[in-house]
C-alpha cells in the first residue's frame, strides 16, 4: 500500500460543514472521506450521544485521540479527507499531530450561519441537544471564542459559508479542489 497519499484534516466548529464538504470533495476527487465521529461510533459500537451519556466527555476525548492516531497512521490507497469533530483540535496534542501528518484546513463561517445550521440539527449532538435558541446562540459565541485559538493553528483557512443547497455545495467543493488539489484530477 502506498502510504504517501496526502491527508487533509477538516477542522472547525460544529456546523461549519466538515462532513458536507468532505463528502462532496471526496466524491469529486476520488479521495476517501472519513468522518471521525462515524469512525469512533463504528469502533465503539455506540453513538456519540451514548458515549457522552454513559462514559462521559473525558472518555470520548480519549477515544477521539486514539481514532485520530489510528486513521493518521493507517495504510492508504487514495488521498484521505478526515472530517474532525468540532472539539478535536482543542484537546491534547491533536492539532500538532495533524499538522505533522497532513494539511489542516479550518472551515470558517459566521456564528449566525453556524446557528442556522445547528438549530435544525441539535438532536444528535450531545453538547447542544437540550439548548433553546437563545442558549444555542450563547453557546456558539462562547465556544467559538474559546476554540478559535486552536482553529487558527490550522495550516489554511477556507470559507465554508455557502453550503446551503446542492448548487452551493458543488461550487464550494470545486473551489476547495482548485485550492488544495490538482483540479485536472477532479471528476
Ligand atoms: C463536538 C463536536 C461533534 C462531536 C462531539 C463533540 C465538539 O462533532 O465530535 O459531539 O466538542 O464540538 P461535529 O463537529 O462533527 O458535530
Amino acid at each position: 500500500m502506498d502510504k504517501h497519499f496526502p491527508i487533509i484534516y477538516l477542522v472547525g466548529f460544529m456546523g461549519c460543514g466538515k462532513t458536507t464538504l468532505g463528502h462532496a470533495v471526496a466524491e469529486r476527487y476520488r479521495a476517501d472521506f472519513v468522518d471521525l465521529d462515524d469512525y469512533i461510533e463504528q469502533s465503539a459500537g455506540m453513538t456519540i450521544k451514548e458515549i457522552f451519556a454513559q462514559r462521559g466527555e473525558a472518555a470520548f476525548r480519549t477515544m477521539e485521540r486514539e481514532a485520530l492516531a489510528r486513521l493518521s497512521s493507517g495504510a492508504m490507497s487514495a488521498p484521505l479527507i478526515v472530517g474532525c469533530g468540532g472539539g478535536t483540535p482543542c484537546h491534547g496534542d491533536n492539532m500538532e499531530m495533524m499538522n505533522s501528518r497532513g494539511l489542516t484546513v479550518w472551515l470558517d463561517t459566521s456564528n449566525e450561519r453556524l446557528f442556522e445550521r445547528l438549530a435544525i440539527a441539535r438532536g444528535h449532538r450531545p453538547l447542544i441537544a437540550g439548548l433553546s435558541d437563545d442558549e444555542l446562540r450563547l453557546f456558539i459565541e462562547h465556544h467559538v471564542t474559546r476554540r478559535t485559538p486552536y482553529y487558527v493553528k490550522a495550516a489554511s483557512v477556507f470559507d465554508s459559508t455557502l453550503l446551503e443547497d446542492e448548487e452551493q455545495v458543488e461550487a464550494t467543493a470545486r473551489k476547495f479542489i482548485e485550492t488544495y488539489f490538482n483540479p485536472s484530477c477532479a471528476v
